[in-house]
């Protein structure tokens, strides 16, 4: 859930810069306290750690305490998860001695005790975190077996670890060495000349290289000036190949917006293009991502599906079971992963479990899907992020190739999560022999409109005569907001809700249009707007009807209908227009103004919409 970034170079480099730099690459992360450690020329550790965002770390280190220049460093900016978001919690974390300092991201499960054992043996400790731990561990080892190798030092240490883990480690005695290890938690090398960098993501450090490596589970890397080496927890050597990056910083930079957010709802044409890009040709569906699968017979048996995803990408999920039961004739359920690791799932090679997370990190998701492989199912990875955690559980995995995704609520990513899964849902049903090529070819023919449709609402909330952002501004005082839908509008309710909750912190809450009047119409006066999605569908009478229920309570409704239906305005006060597509792609278009509304009235109310409170972009805990 942190950012951790590390250098190794020549003499005399302005360390703390590259550092800074980095961990503002890396804010989206975590932002409750940051820190940097620097080993100057002159051999003095420099230690900077402060409470809040990276601002304020810049802000203290620029106020005369600034490190010289030096050789090394680490830092790190943290999502609280043990201990309060103050100064002493936060990282790096220095040994007893002073020697050694250490970031981390992620839980040391086994912490407390290890924590009493270390304490016995005389060691003091500062803060209340677990990462704490890691440093006196292995300044145990660096100081006794491992007599001042700090790779061999961190081998020993991290083999009596439990839990989820990337570190990086420096030393007062190594002037010349970094050395960060990975288990269950991102972390890349960046190659560069004379110098060397480590990072939990590519945007913080791509200014300065783009030949990446990506360590899998398990490795532990040595950095020097001159070059890299890695190993497994046994010291055994590693061969790892880096990939040349071809994005660009401009690309995870803000590109003139003035958010991140506003930039990735603007991007979304161009996200959808990508998920598109190669797997559809001529009306026809390539889904060669899933050959191996048939290949191996993975899905002739499939009896059921379970789709096992968290927040926007649950929503993105539950989308999924609507059209995968309709076009396969599978029945699908749709689980929230923190629910199905713990309900003893009924699962085996019968089951297929596809999941969905666009960080490939969601530890509540690992977890089930990890569950779900030990007792045979074959799964899917829908994905955004190259080589995550989730693609080495995954028999398949299908690549958003959204791009990064810096604002920390999910926009784009949900967008080219849902036609990944649309994709895969034509797939089965081309397979299960339930779609014909005629349908198939409609399908994808609507899905390739798709970029352009959503390219006009873009346009036309941009445009002078705008309703979205107006609307977003009378609304926002509101202290709660109702969303409904019925059909695949039921998830696109429950998604406009969330983006505006997480993003405003007004209340909303989403609910089946049908299920309103079983007591939730309770909530509905003058005060409390309902937004109904309207488009058209083989339900749309049945949510009109639902939306008169509501306006006989006096409640303001918004509705987002198809452009051209002029009916739509005798039941509600203000309308989003979305072009017209296939019921079942609906959601694609409806979410697009919703993502608008909610972004807008975010930044009426003066929210930080790129960084909500208390949230981060991938959830690395429990
Ligand atoms: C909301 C949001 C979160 C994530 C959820 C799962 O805007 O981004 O609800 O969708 O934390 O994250 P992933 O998809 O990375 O597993």
């Amino acid at each position: 859930m942190c950012g951790i970034i590390g250098y190794v170079g020549s003499t005399g480099t302005d360390v703390t810069s590259i550092l800074l730099e980095g961990l503002s690459r890396l804010e989206y992360r975590g932002y409750d306290s940051a820190g940097i450690a620097v080993l100057t020329t002159t051999g003095v550790m420099a230690l900077h750690r402060r409470a809040g965002k990276i601002s304020n770390l810049a802000n203290a280190v620029s106020n005369g305490s600034r490190p010289d220049a030096g050789t090394v460093g680490i830092g790190h900016t943290r999502w609280a998860t043990h201990g309060r978001p103050n100064d002493i919690n936060a990282h790096p974390h220095p040994d007893c001695t002073g020697t050694l300092t250490v970031v981390h991201n992620g839980i040391i499960e086994n912490y407390v005790e290890l924590r009493q054992e270390l304490k016995a043996a005389g060691h003091i400790f500062k803060s209340e975190t677990d990462s704490e731990v890691l440093a006196h561990l292995i300044e145990q080892t660096y100081f006794g077996e491992a007599a001042h190798d700090l790779t061999a030092a961190v081998q020993l240490a991290i083999q009596r670890v439990k839990g989820s883990y990337s570190i990086a480690v420096i030393s007062q005695e190594h002037p010349d060495v970094l050395v960060g290890a990975r288990c269950a938690g991102p972390l890349i090398v960046g190659l560069g000349e004379h110098e060397q960098y480590l990072a939990s993501d590519i945007p913080a450090i791509l200014k300065h290289t783009r030949n990446i490596i990506i360590l899998e589970e398990g490795d532990i890397v040595t950095l020097r000036p001159e070059g890299i080496s890695i190993t497994d927890l046994q010291g055994h050597p590693l061969d790892r190949q880096p990939h040349l990056i071809e994005w660009d910083a401009e690309a995870a930079e803000k590109g003139g917006y003035p958010h991140f957010v506003i930039k990735e709802i603007n991007e979304q044409p161009d996200a959808l293009r990508r998920a598109l890009l190669g797997r559809i040709h001529n009306g026809q569906l390539n889904l060669s991502e899933m050959e191996h699968m048939q290949k191996a017979g993975l899905l002739e048996n499939i009896q059921r599906i379970i789709v096992v995803a968290c927040g926007t990408s649950f929503h993105a999920g539950l989308i999924a079971k609507y059209v995968i039961e309709r076009w396969a004739r599978i029945p699908v359920e749709t689980i929230t992963a923190a629910e199905f690791r713990y309900c003893d799932p009924i699962v085996g090679p019968e089951t297929l479990c596809i999941a969905v997370t666009q960080s490939g990190e969601t530890a509540d998701t690992l977890v089930g899907i990890r569950q779900a492989r030990e007792h045979g199912a074959p799964v899917i990875a829908v994905t955004n992020v190259v080589s995550s955690a989730i693609t080495r559980l995954a028999d398949a995995v299908l690549y958003l190739q959204a791009g990064p995704e810096i604002g920390v609520v999910a926009t784009k990513t949900f967008v080219s999560s849902v036609s990944a899964l649309y994709l895969l849902g034509l797939y089965l049903g081309q397979q299960r022999g339930h779609l014909t090529a005629e349908q198939i070819s409609t399908y994808t023919q609507a899905l390739d409109m798709l970029p352009e449709q959503i390219q006009r609402i873009l346009d036309q909330a941009s445009s002078a005569n705008d309703s979205i952002e107006p609307l977003a501004k009378k609304m926002s005082q509101l202290s709660s907001i109702m969303f409904i839908g019925r059909g695949v509008g039921y998830p696109t309710a429950l998604e406009g809700a969330l983006k505006l909750k997480e993003i405003s912190y007004i209340h909303a809450e989403g609910f089946p249009a049908g299920e309103l009047k079983h007591g939730s119409i309770a909530l509905l006066d003058n005060l409390t707007p309902l937004v109904a999605i309207a488009t058209q569908s083989h339900v749309y009478e049945k949510v009109v009807s639902n939306m008169q229920e509501v306006r006989a309570r006096d409640a303001h409704i918004i509705a987002v209908a198809t452009e051209g239906d002029e009916g739509i305005k005798e039941h509600a006060d203000d309308i989003m227009y979305v072009p017209a597509t296939l019921e079942e792609l609906s959601p694609l278009l409806a979410s697009v103004p919703l993502q608008l509304f909610a972004y807008h009235v975010a930044v009426a109310r003066g929210c930080n919409v790129d960084q909500p409170r208390n949230l981060a972009k991938s959830v690395t805990v429990e």
